[in-house]
């Protein structure tokens, strides 16, 4: 049994992973914004806000001396109304920024003594093929440079943490219906979910460092 810990774990992708890694038998923590309103959410549900410094504090705190074999850095935003090339809420931009690529560090490192402790430890980045710099599509600008960005912190985790037996992967969960996907989107998130989950539990040191695709195929960064 391994404690698998998922940011966001209340609603969309992450509540569907934390679903599947409960009824595989595993211990799952959520890491949410509420946890009282997160009833339904199978696991233990601790209070996270992945974008403020003294919450992950927090949670860390929670967590103290308990190994976390599997991290899923799925929490995310979107991004502001304004976000195209030519008007900019940049308030905005600084908050997607804040969530979306330094929560998954801030996170990362603030469990680190965990991850480190349980060996051969997972971390997972729920990224997006929007952040591809192969792709030149360009709406959404704030959203596309927080998945670029975060992009680059997984490629620099996997390099520094490989010391410590870390596994890290940034996965592309396809385009998927939820409250930020819409309803006209491509997958269920049970099906989304259960393709990330076959990737992380194929992970590891020998597969460190790549960008995927939920369906187990690897995508340019
Ligand atoms: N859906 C897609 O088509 C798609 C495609 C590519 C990538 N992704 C990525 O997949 C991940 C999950 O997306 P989703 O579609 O499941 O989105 P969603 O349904 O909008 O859910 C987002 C989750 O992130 C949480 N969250 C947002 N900001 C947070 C913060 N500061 N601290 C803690 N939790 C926070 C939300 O919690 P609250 O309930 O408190 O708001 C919610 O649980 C995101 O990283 C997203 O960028 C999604």
């Amino acid at each position: 049994m391994a404690t698998v810990v998922i940011t966001g774990g209340n609603r969309g992708i992450g509540l569907h992973l934390a679903r599947l890694y409960a009824d595989a038998g595993h211990e799952v923590v959520i890491g949410v914004r509420r946890p009282e309103a997160a009833a339904d959410a199978p696991g233990e549900a601790l209070a996270l806000d992945v974008g403020d410094d003294a919450s992950v504090a927090a949670f860390a705190g929670s967590l103290n001396g308990r190994n976390v074999d599997i991290l899923i850095n799925n929490a995310g935003v979107s991004g502001p109304e304004r976000q195209s090339a030519r008007d900019t809420d940049f308030a905005g931009f600084l908050d997607t920024l804040n969530i979306n690529t330094l929560g998954p560090l801030r996170v990362t490192q603030a469990l680190l003594p965990n991850l480190r402790q349980a060996g051969n430890a997972k971390v997972a980045i729920v990224s997006s093929r929007m952040g591809s710099l192969a792709s030149t599509e360009p709406d959404m600008v704030a959203y596309r440079a927080s998945k670029a960005a975060v992009n680059k912190v997984a490629q620099c985790l996997a390099t520094n943490l490989a010391a410590d037996g870390i596994a890290i992967a940034a996965l592309h969960p396809g385009w998927v219906r939820t409250d930020m996907g819409g309803p006209s989107a491509d997958l269920a998130p049970e099906e989304s979910a259960r393709g990330l989950k076959e990737v992380i539990d194929g992970l590891s040191l020998a597969t460190t460092g790549h960008f995927w695709n939920y369906d187990g195929g690897f995508l340019p960064w």
